[in-house]
């Protein structure tokens, strides 16, 4: 094994830097790697030639190309690739840290890593210049678990000038931006992060994520909560927008299909730019429970979870893959109904084991991957909460449809070809929802 550190990076040049699959690249060599663009490689097997050690400058892939008397590197799978090239049309390569390796900002040395390296100054932005992250300011209201969680994810990923969580509750916000705070130097990120008691104070934002309101208790469903949440989700989009006028709403209250369109009526804004956040969780949910199922990485299960967040949740198995087969080849069927089942119960499952309060990890996750999404232009197809304007055959309305997200909101209903079972459920699902918006826009109708 060998530890690849900056010095290996800076001798990649603008080049690429070929690993073997067990060697270790210390977090300061892969965040260099990503400033430069050096395409990280990790050779499928390793050369019979001696491995260059932690403190060499000429690790082996660089050795092969300045033409010494290395063996060719094996063939090579690239794992990181930062291109300049933005194809819209290519989706991107997925992101794939070698096996051992430690990619986290901050995370420990290999003992064998030369002392030095720890100290390394990074390098200083010049006074006055840009921060260089590309979004100035995202809005967290509500500072429960899932905005707590959002805003740390969402600070951790370092492309935000500034985080900024909302809650009523004196002190709460506040108190948990300043214990975020005191992660910075510890994760490597340097966000701000703030914490006020309303959204005046948080002043303009990007984008503004709704998690406040009541959670679910044991034996209530998400619609108990309908009348309650509406008037808070309603009472904050219409102040988002009158405060963020360009702003994105990006609703996680509950029920969230119903909050989401509550939240567009109240605030007035084009639909465009108010989105819910549930498949992206309950997808995640399926492919974690799939890849426990078949005993292999969730990551190697796609699949998107469609329709409502609640009772009409549909997984379309028609696109759902498992490595490079499909599901139903992958699992028999009787699995693969009872996996979709528990997917679609996952919310309520975890509301009964943690007896107060529900789920607050993957949701949390879920919707700052959503704004990263958004924030990065991201060019992939996920699940969201959108408003169809005829797409799968919805005339107008909320439903859980693929989407791709953009700076400014949705960009563009993905029409996937759904089986026809598939795309009846799906158009039930935004039918039982339009019922359930008439029920709430008789009895809360924002004014
Ligand atoms: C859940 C809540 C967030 O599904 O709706 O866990």
């Amino acid at each position: 094994m060998t530890v690849f550190g900056v010095d290996a990076v800076e001798s990649a040049g603008t080049g690429e830097l070929v690993v073997g699959a067990k060697d270790i690249i210390t977090p300061l060599a892969r965040e260099l790697a990503r400033e430069r663009g050096v395409r990280i490689v990790v050779a499928t097997a390793r050369p019979a030639a001696p491995l260059a050690s932690a403190n060499q400058a000429t690790p082996v892939g660089s050795a092969t190309s300045n033409g010494s008397t290395h063996p060719s590197p094996a063939p090579v799978t690239p794992v990181f690739t930062r291109s300049s090239s933005n194809d819209a049309h290519t989706p991107p390569a997925p992101l794939r840290p070698p096996a051992p390796a430690l990619y986290r900002r901050g995370a420990p040395l290999h003992p064998s890593v030369a002392p030095a390296a720890l100290h390394q100054p990074r390098p200083r932005r010049p006074e006055g210049a840009g921060t260089g992250k590309s979004v100035k300011r995202v809005v967290v209201v509500g500072a429960g678990h899932v905005g707590m969680i959002t805003a740390m994810k969402l600070a951790e990923a370092n492309i935000i000038e500034e985080v900024v969580l909302v809650d009523i509750a004196e002190g709460l916000a506040a108190g948990i931006a300043l214990d975020l705070t005191h992660s910075t130097a510890l994760l490597g990120f340097d966000t701000k992060v703030r914490g006020v008691t309303s959204l005046a104070e948080a002043g303009s934002a990007d984008y503004v994520v709704i998690t406040a309101g009541r959670a679910r208790q044991p034996g209530m469903s998400r619609t108990d909560l309908v009348e309650v949440n509406a008037a808070i989700v309603g009472g904050i989009a219409r102040e988002a927008a009158a405060i963020s006028p360009q702003t994105v709403l990006l609703v996680v209250t509950n029920p969230l299909d119903e909050m989401t369109h509550h939240a567009w009526r109240a605030s007035g804004l084009p639909a465009e730019r108010v989105i819910g956040m549930a498949g992206v969780l309950d997808s995640s949910r399926f492919q974690a429970l799939t890849g426990l199922a078949a005993d292999s990485s969730p990551s190697a299960v796609s699949a998107l979870a469609l329709g409502s967040h609640g009772d009409e949740m549909v997984i379309p198995l028609s696109q759902a893959r498992v490595g490079g087969t499909t599901i139903t080849a992958a699992l028999p069927e009787a699995k693969v109904t009872a996996l979709v089942d528990r997917a679609r119960n996952s919310g309520a499952e975890i509301v009964g084991l943690l007896k107060s309060g529900s789920a607050f990890f993957a949701p949390g996750a879920s919707a700052a991957r959503m704004v990263l999404a958004m924030a990065t232009n991201s060019d992939e197809i996920i699940a969201a909460t959108v408003r169809a304007h005829g797409q799968y055959g919805i005339a107008d309305g909320y439903v859980g449809l693929p989407a791709r997200l953009g700076r400014t909101g949705l960009r563009e209903i993905v029409e996937l070809p759904l089986a026809a079972d598939e795309l009846a459920a799906v158009r039930t699902a935004a039918a039982r929802i339009a019922e359930r918006v008439a029920d709430l826009e008789r009895t809360s109708a924002p004014s």
